[in-house]
């Protein structure tokens, strides 16, 4: 029996979920995206001053980078032995090892494809078993690449084995960072998930520091605003002078931000950040 009122009553429900389901279905499902509307560009393979200065302009005005290179470079230049670069990439922060270092950086076979890197000293696996002798590293050193492994867990447990005893694992990974390698880019984690999946790895001592705060990215989003219409991606030509002309009229504003976002990540680290750098300690050989 349906009381009086009732009918009415459903009726509407009925209307507001239709409309709710609307507007749901006008959005991309993100689900089938293949690939970003803009990719910055890879980390620089040369070397030389010119490609020191370019690599050094970039990290003032790339904050995530950066950040990143403040951090490994109040660590790595202290490493001695044998030093394992896992997801190197184009070995970024191979040059702040020191000299005495036996250095080696590995990476997926689906690095070029996925990513774009490809460099002739780099050993390529599959991504599964590193290859790597048990015991083998003083030091790992991870940017940026545990965000890109599916299986976490099986990545730390390599990490856990190559590494040597007493030997220290340095990772950085991604917070507030828009997704990106798509859609090769599977998680982002927070000091808690990073100090569980690392203990029960079978690390110790894990610590995680802040990489910058609420205000640092405040300036990197405004900044990844600006950028991009600075070095248009798959614009037609008159599209990408227009875009042009506009980024050029707000780069004081990304000067002005890099500056704030830099001094910014001079402080203790906040509850929103760019991203974490986690060091830890590997123990005794299992
Ligand atoms: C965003 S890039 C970072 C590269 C470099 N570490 C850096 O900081 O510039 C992510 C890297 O992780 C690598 N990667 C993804 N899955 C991996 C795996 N299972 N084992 C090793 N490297 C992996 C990718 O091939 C890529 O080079």
């Amino acid at each position: 029996m349906v009381l009086a009122g009732q009918e009415g009553a459903s009726t509407n429900m009925r209307t507001q979920r239709t409309e709710s389901r609307d507007l749901l279905h006008t959005r991309t499902n993100m689900a089938d995206r293949k690939d970003e509307s803009w990719r910055p560009q890879l980390h620089a393979f040369g070397q030389g001053s010119l490609e020191t200065a370019k690599a050094s302009i970039r990290r003032f005005l790339d904050l995530q980078s950066g950040s990143i290179w403040r951090d490994v470079s109040s660590e790595l230049p202290h490493v001695r032995g044998r030093a394992l670069d896992v997801g190197c990439g184009a070995q970024p922060f191979r040059s702040l090892f020191d000299q005495s270092v036996q250095y080696v950086g590995i990476d997926t076979i689906y690095a070029r494809m996925h990513f774009g890197y490809h460099l002739p000293d780099t050993v390529y696996y599959d991504g599964v078993a590193w290859p790597v002798d048990d015991g083998w590293a003083d030091f790992i050193l991870c940017t940026e690449a545990l965000e890109h492994v599916y299986d976490t867990d099986h990545f730390l447990a390599e990490a856990r084995r190559c590494l040597a005893a007493g030997g220290r694992v340095l990772i950085t990974v991604p917070f507030s960072a828009r997704w990106h390698y798509i859609p090769h880019d599977y998680w982002r984690f927070t000091p808690s998930s990073l100090k569980k999946v690392l203990t029960e790895a079978g690390f110790s001592s894990v610590v995680v520091y802040a990489r910058g705060n609420e205000i640092t990215v405040a300036c990197y989003k405004v900044m990844a605003l600006i950028v991009p219409l600075l070095l248009p991606q798959g614009k037609g030509r008159v599209t990408a002078v227009m875009l042009r002309l506009i980024g050029i009229v707000l780069a004081p504003v990304v000067l002005m931000l890099a500056v704030c976002g830099n001094l910014s990540l001079r402080g203790r680290g906040g509850d929103d950040c760019l991203g974490y750098t986690v060091v830890a300690q590997g123990g005794e050989p299992r």
